[in-house]
């Protein structure tokens, strides 16, 4: 029975990564221990809500989850209360029903973990009136207002330890080997990962490359007897003058747009124009998989439980954020505004190109 206590709801929406169950944990223990709230797991993000999709959560389901991949309470990124669609495909608005269903709920407060898309949705639902707080996760890194977010450290691990991996074999049979990472339009992941991993050539979205320049970097290595290439590219890369390679539309998606193609598109021009064997990875979902790093499994208990204190101060509308090396709450607005993307300018790009890497162009 719900009584006296106050009670908060949680979920997790969009793509999952590593650190959610950490970040859910956090949220759900802080709650209980430190102000005796009850606490509602929402099923499947803003679906649970739509569709009365809950469980009420005790301490034991989230104890000894801390490094569990994924997130136990599921998470869908199709899940746009504003864009929802029925048995027949056909989408709609249900954010009325969803607002109705949180006040039949008794929700006091809610926290939101997602990416820009999910924290665009709750920050309309905040506008129109619901009690949210938010928690920044995407394996992406391209929300504003804050330094990182759960999940883009462990990506960053699996998709250097790929690299890794493939430098071997690269080496073993002189090929030219291109690696497709995640992360839409930001190329953060391609970027950290390229520069942990020692990538010959890292292509992201903001910097659009010029094929020529790439090729002729891949055949002067191949004279100087380096004869093999490693090529880490954005999925959200594209040629100067060239376009962004889409793989699929999903309409009722909170984000429609699913990238996907341009490491074969950049490996085929690669080969026909050098002649070089070359080999495409697209490492795609492996890289949301997985046990959280140390880093986001600490970053994850940080936010968790700072959203939570949010939510009893009733400082609804913002989100928890890294800043520094502090844990600040900045405005879900500011969050939302737009995606970070890289600048070229970086100082992760100026030491890359200290050591001899190029950006196509
Ligand atoms: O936002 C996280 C992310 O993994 C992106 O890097 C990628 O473009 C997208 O989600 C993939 O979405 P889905 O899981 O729907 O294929």
């Amino acid at each position: 029975m719900q009584g006296s206590k106050k009670r908060i709801g949680v979920l997790t929406g969009g793509g999952d990564c590593p650190g959610l169950n950490a970040a859910i944990r956090a949220v759900t223990k802080t709650a209980m221990l430190n102000y005796g709230m009850e606490v509602v797991g929402i099923k499947d993000g803003f679906v649970g809500l739509i569709e009365n999709k809950y469980v009420i959560l005790s301490y034991e389901d989230v104890s000894g989850i801390l490094t569990d991949g994924g997130t136990f309470l599921g998470a869908s990124n199709k899940a746009n209360p504003f864009k929802y669609a029925d048995v027949s495909g056909r989408t709609k608005d249900v954010s009325d029903l969803l607002i109705s269903n949180v006040r039949m709920l008794k929700l006091d407060s809610l926290v939101c973990i997602g990416g820009d898309g999910t924290l665009t949705v709750a920050y309309r639902l905040y506008k129109r009136g619901l009690r949210i707080v938010g928690v920044p996760k995407t394996i992406d890194n391209d929300l504003m207002a804050t330094d990182t977010t759960i999940g883009f450290d462990s990506a960053v691990i699996t998709a250097t330890e790929a690299i890794d991996k493939l430098h071997t074999t690269a080496q073993s049979h002189h090929r030219v080997m291109v690696i497709e990472v995640m992360g839409r339009y930001a190329g953060w992941l391609a970027l950290c990962s390229g520069v942990a991993g020692g990538g010959d050539i890292i292509i992201i979205p903001e910097i659009p490359y010029d094929i020529k320049k790439v090729c002729q970097i891949v055949k002067e290595r191949h004279k100087r007897g380096k004869r093999f290439s490693i090529v880490v590219i954005s999925e959200g890369a594209r040629p100067r003058g060239g376009k962004i390679v889409i793989k699929k539309i999903i309409k009722d998606s909170a984000e429609p747009v699913r990238l996907g193609g341009i490491g074969n598109k950049i490996a085929d021009d690669i080969e026909a124009i050098t002649g070089l064997e070359t080999r495409v990875t697209v490492l795609g979902h492996l890289q949301r998989g997985g046990t959280p790093s140390p880093f986001d499994r600490m970053l994850a208990t940080r936010l968790g439980t700072f959203s939570c204190d949010l939510a009893a101060k009733g400082e609804f509308g913002k989100m928890a954020a890294l800043r520094g090396r502090d844990i600040v709450a900045v405005s879900l607005k500011d969050a939302v505004k737009h995606n970070r993307l890289v600048n070229p300018r970086d100082s992760m790009i100026t030491a890359a190109k200290a050591v001899g890497t190029s950006f196509g162009v």
